[in-house]
């Protein structure tokens, strides 16, 4: 029988006869084997008899080795796990090059562990980080499909560059050495792949919104590229972002769902990765040790998670937010590096992070921005200045979610695109919308690497994703 460790770990009764394969964590008195094959955290504890055992395999035996393993299932002798195999046969599938593997068993810095991020998932940390990815992903999924929203794929290649929400990485068939050129010496992209100027998405929302304008409610979940030179622990150049959208919402409804959502998602991954987040809770623990005092969180990993999933987040305008920072000590005393002075200023990640850390210390949506500082296609308010917009403000994260309410009147949205001098023909499908059977809607954008950032504890982005993309870094 081939069974996982995971599945191992729970058989009964003991003294069957079983089979698993894994990769050799430590081996140590000649004695023990230390068995890891992804399924959970724990290893499999494997003895085996010395003398039974061949001189040429022991020596095979080595850290990152892959082997298959048969024996018999006991109660265990030793202390730290309740069940161990009494080995009766060994193959070794890979070996494994004990002198130059990088993932030795001690403990590495996440910059080494980087550089080697094809071996990192062998290591508990990232182990753990990814599987509680994969249940965060399964329960986004959950929880849309629970409510009644359909999973729309929006294009990754996109001819429309009108949504403004970062720079683009442009997509081309074209000769680099001698691309064709127009009358004025310009790159003629007619004459490229798809017949016009093509880019990676910054995201998903625009054609999300002409199938919310159908289907009533979807959302999109899927890669997000974006050009800007950030070289920042929550900034990454290729990321995953959902974007649900919904029809006959408007932004009250927007942010009770962004908030409901949220909630869902934190609690599952709390409810069915405890082990793998008691692992990074300990993790975070020692690491927040080697900080200095005023840096450290004063919550534990879990009970932050808990205090997110069981408090209702504080809500207020833009305006509201501004007069708090105004008044701040670290804006008196100019301690931030952008000081507050008037209202109409973006925020920084350093103000998103004084409300929620230290002024609410609790998450925070703040809502109604300026309409200067936001998309073009968010709902104007009647105040002529402000727009239905709202971000998501999270501990040690800054923004998680933005959306907003969209702009649904033809009119209205006609100017403001006419404002920015956006060429209204490139955005005639957009327009549509509101000239066929327009109706108010709303919706947002998590950033999914933030939320796993957020569930993990881990402090850089690059250590969520299994192979970050950022400024001068593609390896693998
Ligand atoms: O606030 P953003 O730019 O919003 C949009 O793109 C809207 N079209 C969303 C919508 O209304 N449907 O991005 C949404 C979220 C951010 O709050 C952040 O969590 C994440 O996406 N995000 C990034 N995550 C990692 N790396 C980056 N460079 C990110 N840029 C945005
Ligand atoms: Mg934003």
């Amino acid at each position: 029988m081939q069974l996982t460790v995971k599945e191992l770990l729970t058989l009964s009764p003991l003294q069957q006869d079983v089979k698993i394969n894994g990769w050799v964590r430590t081996f140590r008195s000649n004695r023990f084997i230390a068995l890891n094959d992804g399924s959970t955290l724990q290893n499999m504890q494997c003895v085996i008899d010395f003398d039974q055992t061949s001189s040429e395999i022991l020596k095979r035996i080595t850290t990152g080795a892959c082997i298959q393993v048969k024996g018999s299932l006991e109660e265990s002798q030793g202390k730290g796990q309740k069940v161990e195999l009494k080995v009766s046969d060994i193959t070794i599938l890979g070996d494994s090059d004990a002198d130059t593997y990088p993932i030795q068993p001690k403990k590495h810095s996440l910059e080494f562990l980087r550089e080697n991020a094809h071996l990192r998932v062998r290591t508990n940390t990232f182990a753990a980080v990814m599987r509680v990815r994969s249940v965060l992903a399964f329960a986004v999924h959950q929880y849309f499909q629970k409510n009644g929203f359909f999973y729309v794929n929006t294009p990754i290649i996109t001819g429309s560059d009108a949504e403004g929400a970062g720079e683009m990485f442009r997509v081309t068939a074209l000769d680099p050495k001698s691309p064709p050129l127009t009358k004025d010496g310009k790159i003629d992209y007619t004459e490229d792949f798809f017949g016009k100027e093509t880019n990676l998405t910054v995201s998903g929302q625009l054609e999300a919104e002409t199938y919310a304008m159908a289907l009533g409610k979807v959302y999109t979940f899927g890669p997000t590229f974006r050009a800007e030179n950030s070289n920042t622990s929550r900034h990454l150049a290729e990321f995953w972002m959902i974007e649900p959208e919904m029809a006959f919402y408007d932004l009250d409804a927007n942010m009770d769902m962004a908030e409901d959502f949220i909630k869902y998602v934190v609690d599952y991954a709390v409810k069915n990765c405890a082990e793998d987040l008691t692992f990074l809770a300990n993790r975070l623990l020692e690491e927040e040790k080697t900080k200095p005092q005023q840096e450290r969180s004063e919550l534990k990993l879990l009970d932050k998670l808990a205090f997110v999933v069981n408090n209702r987040f504080v809500r207020l305008t833009y305006t509201e937010a501004i007069e708090i920072l105004r008044n701040s000590t670290p804006n008196k005393k100019k301690k931030f590096k952008y000081l507050i002075d008037e209202w109409g200023a973006d925020l920084q990640s350093e103000h998103e992070r004084f409300l929620v850390e230290k002024h609410f210390q609790c998450p925070v949506i703040l809502f109604d921005y300026p309409a200067k500082i936001k998309a073009f296609y968010m709902r104007l308010n009647e105040d002529k200045k402000t727009v239905r917009a709202m971000d998501v403000l999270f501990p040690g994260i800054g923004e998680i979610v933005g959306g907003s309410q969209r702009e649904e009147r033809l009119d209205v949205l006609q100017q403001k695109i006419a404002d920015l001098g956006i060429d209204e023909k490139e955005l005639w499908w957009y327009l549509d919308l509101r000239r066929y059977g327009s109706a108010v809607h709303s919706g947002f954008g998590l950033g999914f690497e933030r939320l796993v950032q957020f569930v993990t504890g881990m402090g850089n982005i690059r250590d969520v994703i299994p192979y970050p993309r950022t400024p001068k870094n593609a390896e693998f």
